[in-house]
């Protein structure tokens, strides 16, 4: 066998191996679009890839339906002094008491550097989520994301597919 009738060998991903896709979810509250806006262009991003993908507004969301999903990005702006809105408490309790280590996450959230604790619910989602799941990465943004973050919204999408893939952390 000469060099170009040699097989071609390829790397497999967990998920090709079992040859379903990974199921994504990007779930997130908003107000006034910021965050909505930030939701988007990660789901925008994540179409790319080879996943299946699902966006909900925290209203539209099943917390049943958690542990279908293999990655989940969560999107939250702040309230209050640093908190996490009260719609969005109910994500994080689940998540708490699910305990699932297997479900890789992220956190990203827009806010105002205005108020002392910026992003202060991404602070506290991160905290949570790193003890309860498989957590990849965080992103904060400026209220409206700009130009100079969609480029930080490709690493955020990366890393959690690039952690998803992975597979369950040795802890
Ligand atoms: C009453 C109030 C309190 C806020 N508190 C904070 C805060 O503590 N930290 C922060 O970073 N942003 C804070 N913000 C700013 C919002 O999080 C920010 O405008 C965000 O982009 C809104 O997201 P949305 O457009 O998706 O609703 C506050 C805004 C309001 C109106």
């Amino acid at each position: 066998m000469n060099k170009s009738q040699e097989p071609i060998q390829r790397s497999h991903s967990p998920m090709d191996l079992t040859n379903c896709k990974m199921k994504v979810a990007i779930v997130y509250a908003s107000v006034s679009g910021n965050t909505k806006e930030l939701a988007e262009e990660l789901y925008q991003i994540l179409l790319t890839k080879s996943v299946h993908l699902s966006i909900y507004s925290i209203e539209e969301f099943s917390l049943a339906d958690l542990c279908q999903y293999n990655a989940v990005a969560i999107g939250t702006y702040t309230w209050g002094n640093g908190e996490i809105p009260k719609e969005m408490r109910r994500l994080y309790q689940a998540f708490e008491s699910l305990n699932r280590k297997e479900i890789t996450t992220a956190v990203f959230g827009t806010g105002d550097s205005f108020y002392p604790m910026f992003c202060g619910a991404v602070d506290q989602f991160r905290d949570m989520l790193y003890v309860h799941t498989n957590l990849a990465a965080t992103l904060k943004v400026e209220l409206r994301p700009q130009e100079q973050d969609f480029h930080r919204c490709d690493k955020f999408a990366e890393a959690l597919l690039l952690r998803a893939s992975m597979g369950i952390p040795v802890s």
